[in-house]
């Protein structure tokens, strides 16, 4: 058996990126995050590009998309380096869904179903470490101190894209564009859906079970 190419799909605040983290060590794969790329290299230029805004920062702090050709250009390289991955974050629009199709081939496409009054309450609660990048919410996963990373020590702090305004946003450009990315897989037969409304261990065990089957 080859390793798994795994797209994991959701709304923002469905649980992709706690769910990818488990799947990459339980698989021994890669994750390939964009969301995670994009902060490390918020401030890159990219005004040559003849983009609306010079910095990925700008995008993700409006809620906005950050444009193809800078993300496309870093699942190409990522992906170009794992044997088996879990994909997060990407493909957000219908034409980001073609390129991948064009440098991969998918094993199999999870969605994650959260209903949206449950997304704004896990987005708006979400704390991350500063210095590692692990995931708190305030009421459904605390830390053992407030506001101190059980993993590390670090900061916990809101990423600036977690206020409600932005969550409100990011909630209206997925709908606008992910949703046709969803049902293009749908439509193609290769999407599974799992109910991410249950605790992170039974989602988790959901979706391990999707992607065996799928890899078997
Ligand atoms: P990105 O970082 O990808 O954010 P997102 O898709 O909006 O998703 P999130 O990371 O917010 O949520 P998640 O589904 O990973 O949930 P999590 O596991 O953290 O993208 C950010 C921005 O980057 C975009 O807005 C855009 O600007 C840009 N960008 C990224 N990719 C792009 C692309 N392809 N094209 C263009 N632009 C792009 O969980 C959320 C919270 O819920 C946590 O607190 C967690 O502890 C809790 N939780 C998780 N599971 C459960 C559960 N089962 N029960 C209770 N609580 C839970």
């Amino acid at each position: 058996m080859s390793d798994p190419h795994v797209l994991l799909l959701g709304a923002p605040g469905a649980g992709k990126g706690t769910q990818s983290k488990r799947l990459a060590e339980t698989f021994d794969i890669e994750h390939v995050t964009t969301g995670d790329a994009l902060r490390a290299n918020k401030d890159m230029d990219i005004s040559h590009m003849d983009t609306e805004y010079d910095t990925p920062r700008a995008y993700m702090e409006a809620g906005e998309l950050v444009p193809d050709e800078v993300v496309n250009e870093i699942v190409k390289t990522a992906l170009s380096e794992a044997d088996g991955y879990v994909l997060d974050g990407y493909p957000r629009n219908l034409d980001q869904a073609e390129y991948l199709s064009e440098i991969t081939d998918l094993d199999v496409v999870v969605f994650l179903d959260v209903s949206e009054e449950e997304l704004v309450d896990r987005l708006t609660g979400r704390r991350v470490c500063d210095e590692c990048g692990a995931n708190y919410h305030v009421e459904f996963s605390p830390p053992e101190e407030e506001g101190v990373c059980d993993e590390c020590g670090g900061d916990l702090i809101q990423r600036d894209d977690d206020t409600e305004d932005t969550v409100r946003e990011r909630l209206r450009v997925y709908e606008e564009n992910t949703e046709p990315v969803v049902e293009h897989y749908r439509d193609e037969g290769t999407l599974v859906e799992v109910d991410g409304e249950g605790t992170p261990d039974d989602v988790f065990e959901a979706i391990r079970g999707e992607v065996e089957a799928a890899t078997e």
